[in-house]
Parts: C-alpha cells; sequence; structure tokens
C-alpha cells in the first residue's frame, strides 16, 4: 500500500468525473494525501460548481482557481497554497487545449495562433507551474504530467497536439534536470486512450480506443484509475529514484509493431 500520508498534493485539470486528473485526486486521497484542487475558472461559475460538488467527498483544504493562461492568477493561487500549507510535495498537470480545427484534418493547415495556444496551455503551462511549485517544495517533491503517444509518432488527427506533447516530454527532461539537486523529481505518464472531453475533441478518438482494444497486449484500453495509481506511485517513496522518465500506462500499446 502507498502511503502518502502528510503529503501535500495539488491537483489541476479536474473538468468532470471522467477527467484523468479526478481518476489521480481519488488514488491519492485514498493513499492518504491532502489534496489541494485547482479549476479552470469561467465567467458564469459553472466549472467550479460542477468540481466543487465533485470533489467533495475527497474532502480538499485547498480548492481554488487556476487558468494556466493567466499569471496573475497562478501568481496568487500559489500565494494562497504557500500561505496556507506552507509547502508542496506533488504537483499533478492534467490539463491541455487545442481548438477542434486543429485535431482533425491536415497538419498542415494547423493555423498560427491555434499552434501558439495548444503549447502555451498544454506544454508552457507545465513550466509555469513549475516554476510557482519550486519555492514551495522545500522537502523536495514530485511532478507529474499526462502526455500521449502522439507526442512520439505520428496519430491521425492527433495533429498539434503532437507537437504539444513533443514538447512537453522534453519540457519534463530540461525540469528534471534542474530539480534534481533539490530532490524534485518530475515524469510523464503516458497514458492510453480514454474517453475525456479534451479527448473527445479529437478527430476519430473512438476509433482510436476500438484499435487499441483489439491491438494493445492486454486488448483494452486503460482507465482513469489505473492511470491514477500509476501517478500514486510516481509521486511516492517507492519512485524516490526515478526522474525525467516516460511511463506508459497503456495497456502495453507501445511496444506494438504492426
Ligand atoms: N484522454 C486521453 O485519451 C488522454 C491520453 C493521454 C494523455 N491525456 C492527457 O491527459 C490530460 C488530461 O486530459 P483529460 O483527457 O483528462 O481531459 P479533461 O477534459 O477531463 O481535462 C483537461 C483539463 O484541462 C483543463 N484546462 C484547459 N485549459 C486550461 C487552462 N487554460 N487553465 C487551466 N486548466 C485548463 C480543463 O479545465 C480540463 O480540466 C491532458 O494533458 C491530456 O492531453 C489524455
Amino acid at each position: 500500500m502507498l502511503n502518502l500520508t502528510g503529503k501535500n498534493a495539488i491537483v489541476t485539470g479536474i473538468a468532470n468525473n471522467r477527467s484523468i486528473a479526478w481518476g489521480i485526486a481519488q488514488q491519492l486521497h485514498q493513499a492518504g494525501a491532502n489534496l489541494g484542487i485547482t479549476f479552470l475558472p469561467d465567467d458564469k461559475g459553472r466549472y467550479e460548481r460542477k468540481v466543487a460538488e465533485l470533489v467533495e467527498s475527497l474532502q480538499p483544504s485547498i480548492f481554488l482557481p487556476c487558468d494556466v493562461q493567466n499569471d496573475e492568477q497562478i501568481d496568487a493561487t500559489f500565494a494562497a497554497i504557500g500561505e496556507k500549507w506552507g509547502k508542496v510535495d506533488i504537483l499533478i498537470h492534467c490539463l491541455a487545449f487545442a481548438n477542434k480545427d486543429d485535431l482533425s484534418g491536415d497538419f498542415s493547415n494547423t493555423s498560427r495562433q491555434g499552434f501558439i495556444t495548444a503549447l502555451e496551455v498544454s506544454t508552457y503551462s507545465l513550466t509555469r507551474l513549475a516554476a510557482a511549485a519550486k519555492p514551495l517544495m522545500t522537502e523536495g517533491g514530485s511532478i507529474v504530467t499526462l502526455t500521449y503517444l502522439g507526442g512520439v509518432k505520428v496519430i491521425p488527427n492527433y495533429n498539434v497536439m503532437g507537437v504539444a506533447k513533443a514538447a512537453l516530454e522534453m519540457s519534463v527532461r530540461y525540469l528534471a534536470g534542474e530539480l534534481g539537486p533539490q530532490n524534485i523529481r518530475v515524469n510523464a505518464i503516458s497514458a492510453g486512450p480514454i474517453r475525456t472531453l479534451a479527448s473527445s475533441a479529437v478527430g476519430g478518438i473512438l476509433d482510436m480506443i476500438h484499435h487499441v482494444e483489439q491491438v494493445a497486449p492486454l486488448r483494452r484500453t486503460v482507465t482513469q484509475l489505473e492511470v491514477g495509481n500509476a501517478a500514486t506511485f510516481l509521486c511516492s517513496d517507492l519512485a524516490s529514484g526515478i526522474t525525467g522518465q516516460i511511463l506508459y500506462v497503456d495497456a502495453g500499446y507501445e511496444i506494438m509493431g504492426m
């Protein structure tokens, strides 16, 4: 049994009960972590209400907005976290965004703004949040982000998000190199395809899942809770020697050549 008692964990990216971040938050909570949840605010406060209701059972001691495109909000949120907790042990970066138009058809049609937005939200945000968390990780820490095979191999329709994930995976290595001397570990989980709000924007996501169910060694795709288990392991002392790595949680699909 993994024990995260006494660890303060920030979890970003919960939108609803299908979110991978929701699977991770549940498993971190089960392992005893004290949770801080951040959400993407919207004008009408719909996300806030929905996410607050969902996470209530996990009794988070922090619940704050954090739009990663808003530097002031990031700084205010991490200042409030520092004030309340004093230290952060775990940061889960589990968010991404690209315009739907850029997630189907020809990659060469990606617009300039679409490219910038996808990499700003999905890639740069890891570095920005790591910088905000770094001064609070005074006793070392673990940062985990979510990536996908489309950052390494060509997956139809994944397009600009594949470029964002490639840059995200390299960001993991650079951050791991920088933060290692402070005993802050940085890793990514490359998850198999799962039906979520974000993945439903990718053209042909159901076909991708069916393909994995036929081809992956385990003859299925993975669940949010399985990803949550791997994230909990990476955040625990059992993974104390692991940093800068991409861990595939994909029912084995990545090893297949044909
Ligand atoms: N679902 C899959 O098949 C799959 C596979 C591999 C990796 N991933 C990755 O997992 C992560 C989580 O995605 P998911 O599939 O659970 O979908 P999701 O839609 O549940 O989560 C995406 C989250 O990103 C948040 N977000 C978007 N823009 C934001 C912003 N500006 N500031 C703060 N938050 C913002 C949304 O609010 C949402 O909570 C993403 O990085 C995604 O690329 C997903």
